[in-house]
C-alpha cells in the first residue's frame, strides 16, 4: 500500500512510549492496590488541578458517569436547559437523573448554547444549565453566568472537549459550579476511559467522592445510592505519564491546525470554525463548515472523503434532539432550534490528532480543494 493509499482517520489517540509505562504497571503489580483512590489516582487528582491550575478535581471511569454524578452532587431536579449540538452523552445524563431536557438553540459563530436565547426557555422547573464548551470552543460564561444568578440557577459546564482550554481569566473550567472532562480514548488528553469533574470547594469534591463510590461515608455508612464511577490505577498511571507528552501533542495539534488554516482559508464555500475567545485553545477538532457556495453538500464532501481513504465525521449529526428518546419533547421541534439543525447538516470534522503529517493535512486539503474547484 504506497502512502496516498493508507487510510487517515478523524483521531489516532496519542499513546507515551510503551517503555515508559511499564514502571508504571510493575509499581502496581508489586503493591496490588488496582483501584479505590490508590497513589496513582490521587497523584493524577493533584497534578491535574496544578496543570489545568483548578482548585478541586475527582477522577472519573468516564465523562458520562461524571455528568450523571455531578448533577447528583448539586441535586439536579426537573428541567434543565442544555444543547441539542454536542455528543449524546451530554443529554443522556439528564435522563439517567430523570430530569428533563430542554433545548435551546446555539450561537451561530460558536456553536455553543445561545445566551440570548436561554431565558425564554425559562419555567418554574428549571433548575439548571448543562451548556458544552463544544470542540473546546469556550461558551460565553460570563452571559450565561448572569442568566444564572438572576434565576438562582446552577451552571454545570460539559467541557469533554476542553481539557487545558483557558479564556479570558484563566482556566475555562473555573466557570460555573461544576465541569466535567472527559479523558476518552479520542480526547486531547486519554487515559483510554476517564474523565474528571472539576469543583470549586472541597465539601463538594467529598460528596463526589462518596457518590462515585456507592455512596459510602465510611466501612458502614451509605449516605446516597451512589455509583461506582472510580478511575483504576492503571488509568490514572498511564494519565500521570500522557501528561508529560500533553503540551507537545497540544503544539503538534496547533501546527497541524495552522497547516490547514493556510491550506483551506481560501477556499469558496468551506468555514473553517474555531480560534475565538480562548487565550490558551487545545485544538481539539477541526471542524468545517459547507455552505451552499460550496459546489456539492457536507454529505458528498463526507462520501468524496472516504472513498478517498479519509475518514472525517459529522460532529454533531444528527442533532440530539433528533434522537428518538429526545424528538418528542416540545423544545426539539426543529423550529426551536434552526440554527443547530443548519449546522447538523453543514459541519463535518477534518482528521487532527499529533501523530499526523503536514502530508496527511495536504492530502485531506487537496480532496476539498478538488471538489470545489
Ligand atoms: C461533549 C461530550 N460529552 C460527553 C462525552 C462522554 O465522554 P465519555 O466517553 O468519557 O463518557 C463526550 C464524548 O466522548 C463528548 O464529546
Amino acid at each position: 500500500m504506497s502512502i496516498e493509499d493508507q487510510p487517515i482517520f478523524v483521531t489516532r489517540p496519542h499513546l507515551p512510549p510503551l517503555e515508559e509505562f511499564v514502571p508504571y504497571l510493575e509499581k502496581i503489580w508489586a503493591s496490588r492496590i488496582l483501584t479505590n483512590s490508590g497513589p496513582f489516582h490521587e497523584q493524577l487528582e493533584q497534578a491535574l488541578c496544578k496543570y489545568l491550575g483548578v482548585k478541586h478535581l475527582a477522577l472519573f471511569t468516564n465523562a458520562t458517569i461524571a455528568l450523571v454524578t455531578a448533577l447528583q452532587a448539586l441535586r439536579i431536579t426537573g428541567e434543565v436547559i442544555t444543547t441539542p449540538y454536542s455528543f449524546v452523552a451530554t443529554a443522556h445524563s439528564l435522563l439517567w437523573n430523570g430530569i428533563k431536557p430542554v433545548f435551546v438553540d446555539v450561537d451561530p459563530n460558536t456553536l455553543n448554547l445561545d445566551p440570548a436565547r436561554i431565558e425564554a426557555a425559562i419555567t418554574p422547573h428549571t433548575t439548571a444549565i448543562l451548556p458544552v464548551h463544544c470542540y473546546g470552543h469556550p461558551c460565553d460564561v460570563d452571559a450565561i453566568q448572569r442568566i444564572a444568578d438572576r434565576y438562582n440557577l446552577k451552571v454545570i459546564y460539559d467541557a469533554a472537549h476542553a481539557f487545558g482550554v483557558e479564556c479570558h481569566c484563566g482556566s475555562v473550567l473555573n466557570h460555573g459550579d461544576l465541569s466535567v472532562l472527559s479523558f476518552h480514548a479520542t480526547k486531547v488528553f486519554n487515559t483510554f476511559e476517564g474523565g474528571a469533574i472539576v469543583c470549586p470547594d472541597a465539601k463538594t469534591k467529598l460528596r463526589i467522592d462518596q457518590l462515585k463510590n456507592f455512596g459510602f461515608v465510611d466501612e458502614t455508612t451509605v449516605a446516597a445510592p451512589g455509583i461506582n464511577g472510580k478511575m483504576s490505577e492503571f488509568n490514572a498511571a498511564l494519565g500521570l505519564l500522557q501528561l508529560k507528552y500533553v503540551d507537545m501533542a497540544i503544539a503538534r495539534r496547533f501546527e497541524i491546525d495552522k497547516q490547514y488554516r493556510q491550506e483551506l482559508g481560501e477556499l469558496k464555500g468551506i468555514r473553517l470554525l474555531g480560534c475565538g475567545s480562548e487565550k490558551r485553545p487545545n485544538y481539539a477538532y477541526f471542524p468545517v463548515l459547507v455552505d451552499d457556495t460550496y459546489s456539492v453538500s457536507r454529505d458528498t464532501l463526507y462520501d468524496a472523503l472516504r472513498s478517498s481513504g479519509i475518514y472525517s465525521r459529522r460532529y454533531f449529526y444528527p442533532l440530539i434532539s433528533d434522537f428518538p428518546m429526545y424528538r418528542g419533547l416540545q423544545s426539539a421541534a426543529r423550529e426551536n432550534l434552526p440554527v443547530a439543525a443548519a449546522c447538523a447538516e453543514r459541519v463535518i470534522c477534518l482528521p487532527l490528532y499529533p501523530e499526523m503529517t503536514m502530508d496527511e493535512v495536504t492530502r485531506v486539503c487537496g480532496v476539498l480543494a478538488t471538489l470545489g474547484g
